[in-house]
């Protein structure tokens, strides 16, 4: 397994892409399941995710292409309609070929994904969702089967407002003749690109983004060619590093729309913003103000941008109150930054950070995709070396990260173990 060493603490500037959206491409790329036709996916970033939607995508007998972030889908083979254990194991949302292959083929059979770092991460709405459509659902040593006569439209009433829930049945509906409605639905800009790409595809699709969407659906649809939109968390990702430590950091590609509150945020905290058309420009905090924040769904502030936004608080002038509302235990990275020298502690669901005046390098572990981005911004304000272990979960979420950070200065660098 590859660790990072990074060397702080580091000044950084320059500018930096970002990458398209991993979760807006995993979606994306399962919606061509509901089609024979020739799909092309442009800004792909190139992760192990990415690969790992790809192995899946040809085992049900898709023929794939990936390279230059261009992603093309045909189909030549019988479709099976089957994602395997070792596969959805992988990653939890693999259990979005499920809406289109159930629509499709009137039959899904896919291993129920575990639990992760951040929590047990059930998928009751989508099979609720599935039931709601007139599929029968079954549980059999630890695969769902899903199988339908006829699938018929409905209105579904979502009990939480599910990013992958509503991004299934969105998929499934596109190809149920008539008319579906899903209430409470999840808002995320991830949603909207998706809504586009169906209706692309021949569907009818609209109120995506927000918290009621129509889908009118059609008998066959067709192939597409669709570029993905700017990774929004990725670009967070940056501007919190870039509050924390950087001269001047120019954000390139990023949506300043889809990171309102985050920008606000920032601006609390002390950090300098300027939003330009081509980019979004961040000068450090000279003082990193003490700034609370609690997860929502969208347009709530992330829960993907959770724990990037503590390590910048581990070393801000008071006392902030950091509340997860959306994962049940997405405070693993807390131990990580507290051997690091900060000064956190944790009821229930909120985490009371009191800045310190300084970090210090140690060896670390990355939980997960998110805890391991946090990690990063955390070694560059500390003092001395620290060793980032179990990388693979941060090489899930952002392409190419230590080329794009040693070309802004920071000292990173990969070490096999
Ligand atoms: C998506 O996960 C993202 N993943 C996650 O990003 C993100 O953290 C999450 O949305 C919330 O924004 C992708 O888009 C691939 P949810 P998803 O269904 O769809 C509970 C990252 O770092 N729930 O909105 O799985 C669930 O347990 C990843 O890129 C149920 O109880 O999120 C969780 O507590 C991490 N039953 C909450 O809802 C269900 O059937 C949010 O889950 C479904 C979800």
């Amino acid at each position: 397994m590859d660790s990072f060493i990074i060397e702080g603490p580091s000044t950084i500037e320059g500018e930096v892409r970002v990458s398209g959206s991993k979760n807006s491409s995993l979606p994306i790329l399962f919606a061509t399941v509901l089609t024979d036709e020739e799909c092309i996916i442009e800004d792909v970033p190139d992760l192990s995710d990415i690969k790992t939607t790809y192995d899946l995508l040809s085992y049900c007998g898709k023929s794939c292409f990936f390279g230059f972030n261009r992603f093309e889908v045909r189909e030549s083979k019988k479709i099976i309609t089957e994602a395997p254990y070792d596969l959805v194991r992988k990653m939890r949302a693999s259990v979005l070929i499920a809406g289109p292959m159930l629509s499709r083929f009137k039959h899904a059979k896919f291993s129920l994904p575990g639990g992760c770092a951040i929590g047990v991460r059930p998928i009751d709405i989508h099979l609720d969702g599935f039931k709601k459509l007139g599929a029968e659902v079954n549980l059999d040593s630890g695969y769902v089967i899903l199988k339908a006569k006829k699938l018929k439209p409905a209105v579904i009433n979502l009990r939480f407002q599910s990013v992958g829930a509503t991004e299934n049945l969105m998929m499934a509906a596109s190809l149920i003749e008539g008319i579906t409605i899903i209430k409470n639905a999840a808002k995320e800009p991830e949603i909207s690109d998706l809504s586009s790409v169906l209706n692309k595809m021949g569907a009818s699709v609209e109120g995506a983004g927000t918290e009621l969407i129509r889908i009118k659906g059609v008998k066959k649809l067709s192939g597409f060619k669709h570029k993905v939109i700017p990774d929004r968390i990725e670009a967070g990702t940056f501007l919190i590093l870039a509050a924390a430590c950087a001269k001047k950091l120019a954000v390139k590609n990023a949506f300043a729309g889809h990171l309102g509150i985050l920008i606000d945020k920032l601006k609390k905290s002390g950090a300098k913003i300027d939003i330009s058309d081509e980019s979004i420009m961040v000068s450090k905090a000279k003082k990193i103000k003490p700034v609370n924040i609690k997860t929502q769904v969208y347009p709530g502030y992330p829960t993907d941008l959770q724990a990037q936004w503590m390590a910048y608080m581990c070393l801000s002038s008071g006392r902030s109150i950091i509340e997860e509302n959306i994962f049940e235990n997405r405070f693993m990275h807390v131990g990580e930054f507290i051997r690091m020298g900060a000064s956190i502690s944790i009821k229930h669901n909120s985490a009371y950070v009191n800045g310190v005046n300084k970090l210090i390098g140690a060896t670390v572990m990355a939980s997960d995709l998110r805890a391991g981005a946090g990690l990063i911004i955390a070694a560059a304000l500390a003092n001395g070396s620290t060793k980032i272990r179990r990388i693979y979960h941060i090489d899930r979420g952002y392409e190419k990260i230590e080329q794009k950070l040693l070309s802004l200065g920071l000292k990173i660098k990969r070490v096999e173990e």
